[in-house]
């Protein structure tokens, strides 16, 4: 790992997920969650002081940047205890039936092996539990595709390993989650290839 990634990338990252646009559609899940919540890919804890305390009663933070974890620590609001798992979504380590919502915003993108850790994690949750999701990936529009391929060899390992070509509702199937509520958008304010957002709610299929 260079200094870039060490560094300069979860800064990049980090900031590049501090954009009105996207603060807005995190108001749009976050606070959905209830009971045991594990994070996936927490970052820099840009979601943290959306969670609504009253119905939040654990938040587990799984994220492997060490880098993040320090901005994420530093983002923590008062009141909310925060249980970190330093290691990747595909090792996560959580116990099984342990949580009530899954929840992940812009993480899908960066997780190398997004099915496989996606399909491993319906295991954490309880009967009745549900992951929450809001994620940006493969436009629907053939002009913007074209440019996603195009840019995407240069833009992940300057992004941190963030891809611009996962379509987040095939993903989420072939991962064996039923979509419930499901809505997509093109961000305002937000470069089209990197901006066509999915978001909404899924369960083990
Ligand atoms: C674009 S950032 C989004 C951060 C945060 N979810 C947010 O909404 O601001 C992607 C995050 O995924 C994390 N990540 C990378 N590989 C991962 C993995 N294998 N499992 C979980 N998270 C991972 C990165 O370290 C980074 O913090």
């Amino acid at each position: 790992m260079g200094f870039y990634s060490r560094h300069i990338a979860p800064w990049l990252v980090d900031c590049a997920c501090g954009t009105k646009p996207i603060a807005y559609q995190r108001r749009k899940i976050v606070p959905r969650a209830e009971g045991v919540v594990l994070e996936i890919g927490a970052g820099g804890g840009r979601n943290f002081a959306l969670y609504d305390p009253a119905k939040v009663t654990k938040l587990i933070a799984l994220e492997p940047d060490p880098e993040m974890v320090k901005r994420g620590k530093a983002r923590t609001p008062q009141g909310l205890a925060i249980d970190w798992i330093e290691r990747g979504a595909e090792e996560a380590g959580v116990e099984p039936g342990s949580v009530d919502t899954l929840l992940t915003t812009f993480t899908l993108c960066t997780i190398p092996d997004a099915i496989g850790a996606l399909s491993a994690l319906r295991g954490v949750l309880k009967p009745g539990g549900k992951l929450l999701f809001c994620e940006h990936g493969l436009a629907p529009d053939a002009d913007v595709q074209k440019w996603q391929r195009r840019i995407e060899p240069v833009w992940k390992p300057l992004a941190g390993g963030c891809h611009l070509t996962r379509d987040v509702g095939r993903m989420l199937a072939d991962a064996g989650w039923r979509t419930g509520q499901i809505e997509t958008m093109y961000l305002p304010g937000t470069p089209r290839f990197a901006g066509y957002n999915t978001w909404g709610d899924a369960v083990p299929a």
